[in-house]
């Protein structure tokens, strides 16, 4: 499908200023409209390299405001909107349920309500051509898995944490408005992603920065629980390619049979940094076992055999190399870490892991 102009929500965040990063480089004739809320996780930092580049347009706002959407939508015409905008840390969501319904559920509620009035032409009952809604939603929301099997699309939604809820109920409402009113959707689920501009909230930037400064590495429970590891850039490719070849009305899951346990993860961190820092303090003596997530899911693990039969996605980044490109960023990003770290993220962190 051609696609020119793209809506796109969330994308001062990770994967978002990741994905506008992906897209510029390889269309030189794209237009990317990125409506962000600047929340803690939104960092304009991220996207500084484009900021004289005519073909992104930055809008600070909610994706839950029905008048700002609409007028976006009105002036720029976008082929297709892809939604990235959530909260997006489990561990906030156990603190504060309500937050999550409100950005990820009715801020979606709401970006395909103006969708479909921007659309649907009423008299001609029918869909304006070439137009797509894109959620990015996560594996999380099938639940956790025992020691065997994979997630695919056709297994049943089981969220235990109020994120994964909030993205379950997201996704349940794209495909009512595909099931009721006919709205061109597509849904991913991606698995656990890592790379640059990730927020030190999330495992493997908070494993880095702690490390870096000779903090206690925070594993929680017995470290053993696995995740499903794809690096950032390869869930970019693939957004972009269900975005202009995924058969609409269709979920595609994202993941590269990458699992690791925790406790992998953090090793392969300090190995990195002890050898590339030649900082003997930088040792498995800093992991710290701390008391495990409430309601914490055991096991992800995606099967993807549908996106790459379908659209000859796969992932091209093995964890190997991945991992040493994110610690390469991050160990040439200094600054942007310092940024990120000061102020409110020191509170967070307090609260999140003192007397854990
Ligand atoms: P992130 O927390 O880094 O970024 C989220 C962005 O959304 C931030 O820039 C924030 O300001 C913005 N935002 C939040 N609420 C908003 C609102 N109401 N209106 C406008 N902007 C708002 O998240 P991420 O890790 O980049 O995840 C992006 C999306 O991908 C999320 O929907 C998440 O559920 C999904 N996902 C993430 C992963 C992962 O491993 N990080 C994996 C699969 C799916
Ligand atoms: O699977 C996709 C999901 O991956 C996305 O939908 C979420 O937005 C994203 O945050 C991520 O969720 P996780 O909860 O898996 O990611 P997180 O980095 O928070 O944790 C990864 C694993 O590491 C998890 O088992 C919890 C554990 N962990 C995490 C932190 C922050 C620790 O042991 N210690 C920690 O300090």
């Amino acid at each position: 499908m051609e696609m020119k102009t793209f809506l796109v929500t969330g994308c001062a965040g990770f994967i978002g200023s990741n994905f506008v990063h992906y897209m510029l480089e390889k269309y030189p004739d794209v237009r990317l409209v990125n409506l962000d809320k600047l929340t803690y996780a939104g960092n304009l930092e991220n996207l500084a390299d484009l900021e004289n580049d005519p073909r992104h347009t930055f809008v600070q706002g909610d994706i839950g405001d029905a008048a700002l959407v609409a007028a976006l939508l009105d002036q720029y015409d976008p082929d297709c909107v892809i939604n990235f905008a959530a909260e997006s840390h489990v561990d906030r969501s156990i603190s504060d349920p309500g937050l999550f319904v409100k950005n990820n559920v009715e801020g979606t509620v709401n970006l395909l309500q103006c969708c479909k009035n921007a659309w649907y032409d009423a008299d001609a009952k029918a869909w304006r051509a070439g137009k797509k809604f894109l959620q990015v939603s996560t594996d999380e929301v099938y639940g956790a898995l025992g020691p065997e099997g994979f997630f695919t699309e056709t297994t049943p939604l089981c969220p235990h944490s109020p994120y994964s809820a909030s993205k379950a109920g997201s996704d349940l409402f794209v495909m009512a408005f595909h099931d009721t009113y006919g709205m061109p959707v597509n849904i991913t689920r991606c698995s656990n992603n890592y790379g640059p501009y990730q927020f030190p909230e999330k495992l493997i930037p908070l494993l880095i920065n702690n490390a870096k400064h000779h903090k206690a590495l925070p594993v929680y429970g017995d470290g053993l629980q696995v995740r499903d590891w794809l690096y950032v850039m390869d869930h970019c490719k693939a957004i972009d390619m269900v975005a202009r070849g995924g058969k609409p009305g269709e979920v595609y899951n994202i993941g590269g049979h990458n699992e690791r346990p925790n406790l992998f993860i953090v090793k392969t961190v300090i190995a990195q940094l002890h050898e590339r820092l030649g900082d003997d303090a930088i040792s498995e003596d800093l992991i710290t076992h701390v008391a495990d997530r409430l309601g914490h899911d055991r096991r992800y693990g995606i099967d993807p055999t549908k996106i790459k039969n379908d659209l000859g996605w796969y992932p091209e980044t093995p964890f190997e190399k991945g991992i040493v490109l994110t610690i390469d960023w991050y160990l040439a990003h200094e600054e942007w870490m310092a940024h990120v770290t000061s102020g409110d993220y020191q509170k967070y962190y307090e609260q999140m892991y003192k007397n854990r």
